[in-house]
């Protein structure tokens, strides 16, 4: 096939399948049975796992690290550096390059920026965009269109549905479970005054909790474990573990039955 650029530096594996118009720049390493579509671009030091797949119109940016069998679907830009505004609450600085585990799946139009890593086997839907420094666990699912911001933890099997928004510096623990266009929030002074820079936190929702769609979760707050958040509710206060939360401002209207919690099913 005509039209591909490999940089002499680059180490290709066996059974290389490129389309034309692929760029590999120096220090690439490419596995063994790797496909890669037409005007990709593969800046340097990346790294690609064994039998990856790498759609059309793809750019994987400097450092970054696909583990085997990943699969990248066409429009998705991996490792992305920031630019942050000047008044941006973001820490600046060097980022190492993004890391995916092995058998993950991108959709297309995804944007994943450097210095987050993700495990093994998760799922990031079509046009959802998680930013730098995130911590993410293995089978997580970040749903279509979901924002992941900067510095936030997700527990291995959570999942995150479509629209929603985590805002910096939130923690989902393990098995969380995030219904379409739930909104978080980090910030009770929304930009204004110095002070609050002390007070920047997201929430921290604990192992096996479920925020139901739309809800809306005030900065700071701890979602207790197995907590069920009714739709539409709007979560002021903590909440204790395994209590079920309806309304605006969201109170407690009974426990979570037992048949519903993660050890019986
Ligand atoms: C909590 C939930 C299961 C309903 O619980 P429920 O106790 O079976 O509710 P009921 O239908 O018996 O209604 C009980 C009362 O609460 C009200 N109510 C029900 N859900 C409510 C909600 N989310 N917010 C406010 N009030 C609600 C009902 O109007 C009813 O009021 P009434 O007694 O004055 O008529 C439901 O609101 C919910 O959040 N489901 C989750 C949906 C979701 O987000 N899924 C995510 C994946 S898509």
């Amino acid at each position: 096939m005509s039209g591909i650029l490999v940089h002499p530096e680059a180490v290709i594996g066996d059974d290389f399948k490129p389309a034309p118009f692929a760029v590999i720049d120096e220090r690439v390493r490419v596995g063994n049975n790797v496909t890669v579509g037409s005007f990709v671009h593969i800046h340097p030091d990346v790294s690609l796992g064994d039998g990856c797949i790498i759609g059309d119109n793809v750019t994987i940016h400097e450092g970054a690290s696909l583990g085997a069998g990943c699969v990248v679907s066409d429009c998705a830009v991996l490792g992305k550096r920031p630019k942050l505004g000047k008044k941006s609450t973001a820490k600046g600085g060097e980022l190492p390059g993004l890391v995916l585990g092995d058998g993950c799946s991108v959709g297309s139009h995804t944007v994943l920026m450097a210095g987050t890593t993700f495990g093994s086997d998760c799922i990031v839907g079509d046009g959802a965009g998680v930013r730098e420094r995130c911590v993410i666990g293995d089978n997580v699912v970040v749903g279509r269109a979901v924002t992941v911001e900067n510095d936030t933890t997700i527990g291995s099997r959570t999942k995150i549905q479509s629209g929603a928004y985590i805002t910096a510096y939130v923690t989902l623990e393990e098995d969380v479970f995030i219904a379409p266009m739930v909104v978080t929030t980090n910030d009770n002074y929304m930009g204004r005054t110095q002070e609050r820079f002390d007070h920047l936190r997201g929430c921290i929702v604990r192992r096996g909790a479920r925020i139901g769609g739309g809800v809306h979760v005030l900065p700071e707050l701890e979602i207790g474990e197995e907590a069920f958040i009714a739709t539409g509710a709007v979560v002021t206060r903590d909440v204790p573990p395994k209590a079920l939360m309806m309304g605006v401002p969201a109170k407690q209207v009974r426990d979570v039955p037992d048949e519903q919690l993660l050890e019986n099913q």
